[in-house]
């Protein structure tokens, strides 16, 4: 009897030891990679940065880092002078244009981040951005844009130390705060602060500046895209909790995930396939919509079962050129201006952003 339990435990006791083992073995592993012994960054180059963010965001925290970003554009809406751009785009505020508009904007930063940096994908998506904002000149100011910037730095780090099975650790936040300026600057964002804190300041300040939330625009039309797209998730409701009883479970499961599942999720799948015959792109994986998706087989009746039917144009299974990206009635323009601006980046070296950065 006592050997029964003698075994029992022992067994218990040594996944436990395992959970612990293999749950933190990235972290270490990105600890031994990137930290010198005398605990300074190892961190040398933009691709650098990426390679460490790739880990944090597609193998420890995906769920919440893709969702603390979403969350993240929702806040900028509360900045009236943000809003009033948004609306007057109507792209946001239109059932037949919100979900497109939200899976570009995740296609358009996943190709602009997850691809090694420097290259042309990389270069056209950040590039295709900077065209879309041009059409609207001034009316986008440098201080929203470094506003939302903060808001992509800080939002994961801020849900990460809340909700998240582990915070990210220095060196992640360092190749964080390195990427995310280095696209900044790529974006013409001027100012952007070198440091955690300073940034954070900027944030906060902002947001709570009477002159800056004094102005007239109009948050509530632009969160109707919260809505819209939330009702286009098939299961969005089925799961929808109260928020008190949604945060007990988020603390819980995060404190017991780390002692009793082996590993984090597996790689998430990427989120874009190679090129394909044709010249274009496909979207492995949809936030809110079936945009892009291949139409295969298991495609039709994956999001046959959610209520999509790939067969209509409006998906376009054919794939997507990245310099398309953006409102529908753009499709065909600024190509010439994204290939040039594309090209510039790739002629101008980059002047590391990490030098003279630090941590906190
Ligand atoms: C770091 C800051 C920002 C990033 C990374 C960013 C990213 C993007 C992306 C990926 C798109 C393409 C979405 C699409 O149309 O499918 C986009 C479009 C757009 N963004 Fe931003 N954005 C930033 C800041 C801002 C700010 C501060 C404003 C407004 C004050 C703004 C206004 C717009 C507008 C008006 C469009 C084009 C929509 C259209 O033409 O219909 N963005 N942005």
């Amino acid at each position: 009897m006592i050997s029964t339990w003698l075994i029992i435990f022992s067994a218990v006791a040594a996944y436990l030891l395992a959970c612990r083992y293999f749950r933190f073995k990235r972290l270490r592993d990105l600890q031994r990679d990137w930290i010198d012994r005398d605990g300074s960054f190892k961190i040398r180059s933009v691709e650098d940065a990426r390679i460490i963010l790739e880990v944090s965001n597609l193998y420890e925290s995906t769920f919440m880092w893709e969702t603390s970003i979403e969350l993240a554009l929702f806040r900028t809406y509360g900045i009236p002078t943000i809003s009033k751009v948004l609306v007057s785009t109507g792209q946001l505020s239109q059932p037949e244009s919100a979900g497109k508009r939200a899976e570009d904007t995740g296609l358009l930063l996943q190709e602009a981040l997850y691809n090694p940096w420097d290259t042309e994908r990389s270069r056209t998506a950040i590039s295709r951005i900077n065209y879309l904002h041009s059409r609207y000149g001034k009316r986008i100011t440098n201080d929203d844009m470094l506003y939302t910037l903060s808001l992509f730095i800080l939002e994961p780090m801020r849900w990460l130390e809340m909700y998240e099975w582990r915070p990210l650790s220095d060196v992640e936040k360092y190749a964080q705060l390195t990427l995310w300026t280095a696209l900044g600057q790529r974006m013409g964002i001027t100012g952007i602060p070198n440091n955690l804190k300073d940034l954070e300041k900027f944030s906060v300040d902002y947001e709570e500046n009477p002159k800056i939330r004094a102005g007239n625009g109009d948050p509530a039309i632009v969160c109707t895209f919260g809505r819209q797209t939330a009702e286009l998730h098939a299961f969005s409701h089925a799961f929808s909790m109260d928020g008190m009883v949604r945060t007990v479970c988020l603390k819980v499961s995060s404190q017991i995930s780390p002692v009793f599942l082996l590993t984090q999720t597996e790689q998430s799948p990427p989120y874009f396939s190679e090129k394909n015959p044709t010249g274009r792109y496909h979207k492995l994986k949809s936030n809110f919509q079936p945009f892009y998706a291949r139409s295969s087989v298991y495609n039709r009746l994956y999001f046959g079962l959610l209520g999509f039917d790939l067969k209509e144009e409006k998906w376009m299974t054919e794939g997507y050129k990245i310099e398309e990206l953006g409102p529908n009635k753009l499709k065909d323009a600024g190509h010439e201006q994204v290939s040039r601006g594309a090209q510039i980046m790739f002629k101008c070296p980059f002047v590391l952003p990490s030098r003279g950065l630090s941590p906190r």
